[in-house]
């Protein structure tokens, strides 16, 4: 099913290089709305359920290791064609790839500390969102 959402993690990179206000700036400017957002330190578990899908890839247990090396901001955004326009905005996994003005281009400084995460599909747009946070929420 279409949607107009996507999900969205600052992660632990951006978060501890002080970038969190000028990645929600950029995110804002693009024309989304924070309809949802969480910080928070994620367990290892919690980290290692989200990244399943990766399990058998060779940086499984890197991706899990760095995503839980500090805390991360997690949230819902809402905007038309929401998936397809924020991982525009975000730009190539690998930042040295990143077009010229994307988050990653400006924050990231490698393919594992890639400054931010972006739903790939509107169905991984509702599972992930829903995996951070409650059906009874309003979003
Ligand atoms: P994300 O899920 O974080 O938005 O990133 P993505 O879709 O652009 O990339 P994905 O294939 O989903 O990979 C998830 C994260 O795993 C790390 N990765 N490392 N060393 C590598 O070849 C490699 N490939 C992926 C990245 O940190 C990526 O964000
Ligand atoms: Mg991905």
């Amino acid at each position: 099913m279409a949607t107009n959402k996507t999900f969205t993690m600052i992660k632990p990179d951006a978060v501890a290089n002080g970038h969190i206000g000028a990645i929600l700036n950029d995110i804002i400017a693009g024309g989304f709305k924070i309809v949802a957002m969480k910080y928070i330190h994620l367990t290892q578990e919690t980290a290692g359920n989200f990244y399943a899908v990766h399990k058998e890839r060779p940086f499984y247990g890197e991706l899990v290791q760095f995503m839980t090396s500090g805390p991360i901001v997690a949230a819902i955004l809402e905007k038309e064609n929401a998936v397809e326009d924020f991982r525009k905005l975000i730009g190539a996994t690998d930042p040295t790839k990143a077009d010229e003005g994307t988050i990653r281009q400006k924050y990231a400084k490698s393919i594992d500390a890639n400054a931010i995460h972006g739903s790939d599909s509107d169905d991984n747009a509702d599972i992930e969102g829903s995996f951070f946070f409650s059906q009874f929420e309003r979003f």
